[in-house]
């Protein structure tokens, strides 16, 4: 069997290699040239664990190849994986014209019966009106299968997620009975539940998936609000609902909201999904409210305490959450823009993500190559995202190298305790502020 992957973004490229990894044959195509040409030096354009040396691994093997030719790609293929970008239009929906030019590409070059399997996250009946596209443009004597077949990958643990993944969802119609047996038998040595369902429920449980963890985030994060006006501690509160089966440990951390590709992007299309069919998604609408609230926060939290202006302020992480260089949709932007519209100097450090995030921000920050560096001699540090190599400075280090020791802590990463035992102020999120002691600091008055 020939396995085509159209698409070499995070989740074409972690499919085509985790695909060879089970070792199946694998083309990967994409249409930016030199993507491709750093692919074929066994070079991963993103950063993702394990990645890279899978990819070597894979194409030393024999087993991986890239292209930029979509014919080497798509003629000799019987299975094609559409792994294309569907980005944000202006109004929230989503944009399928990457989308509709592979799948013209895939039915100009096609040579055989092909099935079509979509892992793009693509609103309900797109999958529908692939079919309706290759019907009008392939070959009339090839049949083609469309299958809907959502990804469930984090960034950072793609790789694992692929292997360990908790569920594998495959929506066919009726007619491409065939097609989900095939697909479903490919899957099988992973030992991972397989969902078979209609193409529209498939569709509808990536959304829906998605909506809920963002859902519990907000959630929570209101909750964390709520809990610093009523002296409660977000902490003790998540573990006290978490261990409650039925609502779950995971996603309860309280933080500066959720960033990154998926969550944003998805949350707002299924607003539109919903609008489009005149039902009005209230409670997903508060969701991507609150978030939006939740990310400028911390800045809000910091008027109360001092007047940003001339200030110098170091911003520790930038990447969406850690593990990752992906800087999309990630609170450090928000952040960063807003303390430089409160007139503060902003000295940014992340491990990995500084070369994405300078395309994403202005000139006017600088960037520092270590949380020392960044920390050194600041009137206050923002953190923003829970590197190990940020969370794991101790905060004495703070109280050592600032000018004056005030951290705005946006993931939680000390305890109040460590917070006293260093003497800093100390603010984090659904919690007591720590005052540090013989600081002039003091709320409004700095
Ligand atoms: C997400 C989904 O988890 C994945 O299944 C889907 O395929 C793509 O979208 P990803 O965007 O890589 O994956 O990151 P994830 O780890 O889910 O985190 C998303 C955002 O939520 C991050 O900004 C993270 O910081 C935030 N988050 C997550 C919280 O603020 N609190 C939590 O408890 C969990």
């Amino acid at each position: 069997m020939k396995i085509a992957v159209a698409g070499t973004g995070y989740v074409g490229l972690v499919t085509g290699t985790c695909l060879a990894e089970m070792g199946q044959t694998v083309v990967c195509f994409d249409v930016q040239k030199e993507k491709i040409v750093a692919l074929q030096q066994g070079r991963s354009p993103i950063y993702e664990q394990g990645l890279e040396p899978l990819i070597q691994k894979n194409m030393n093997a024999g087993r991986l190849s890239f292209t930029a030719d979509e014919k080497e790609a798509y003629g000799e293929a019987d299975i094609v994986f559409l792994a294309v970008g569907t980005p944000e239009k202006e109004d929230g929906s989503a944009d399928l014209t990457y989308m509709e030019a592979a799948v013209f590409s895939i039915a100009r070059t096609m040579t055989k019966d092909i099935v079509l399997v979509t892992k793009s996250t693509v609103p309900v009946g797109t999958n529908e009106r692939i079919r309706a596209l290759m019907e009008r443009w392939k070959p009339p004597f090839l049949r083609t299968s469309v299958i809907s077949n959502p990804e469930f990958l984090r960034e950072g643990s793609a790789v694992h997620d692929w292997f360990y993944g908790d569920r594998i969802v495959i929506g066919a119609s009726e007619a491409d009975k065939e097609a989900a047996e095939l697909l479903s038998r490919l899957y099988e040595p992973l030992g991972i539940p397989i969902v078979r369902t209609d193409l529209a429920s498939a569709e509808m449980i990536k959304y829906a998936s998605n909506a809920f963890l963002a859902t519990k985030i907000s959630f929570i994060n209101e909750i964390a609000n709520i809990c610093e006006k009523v002296g409660a501690t977000i902490d003790d509160v998540a573990y006290g609902i978490g261990l409650d089966k039925r609502i779950g440990s995971h996603f309860l951390q309280a933080g500066i909201g959720y960033g990154g590709s998926c969550f944003p992007k998805d949350t707002k299309a299924l607003v539109q999904i919903a609008g489009n069919v005149q039902h009005k998604f209230e409670l997903l609408e508060a969701v991507i409210q609150v978030n939006n609230r939740q990310q400028a926060l911390l800045v809000e939290k910091a008027k109360q305490h001092m007047s940003l202006r001339g200030k110098n302020v170091a911003l520790l992480g930038l990447a969406f959450k850690p593990n990752t260089d992906d800087v999309r949709e990630a609170a450090s932007l928000v952040i960063a823009n807003r303390l430089l519209a409160e007139g503060a100097h902003v000295v940014a450090y992340d491990p990995i993500a500084t070369d994405n995030a300078k395309n994403h921000l202005p000139s006017t920050i600088r960037y520092a190559s270590s949380v020392t560096e960044a920390i050194r001699g600041a009137d206050a540090a923002f953190i923003v995202t829970e590197w190990d190599v940020i969370k794991q400075t101790p905060l004495s280090v703070f109280r050592e190298k600032m000018r004056t020791p005030i951290i705005f802590d946006g993931r939680n990463c000390y305890s109040l305790d460590e917070a006293k035992q260093a003497n800093v102020t100390y603010v984090s999120i659904g919690r007591a502020e720590v005052v540090a002691e013989g600081c002039e600091v003091k709320k409004g008055k700095y």
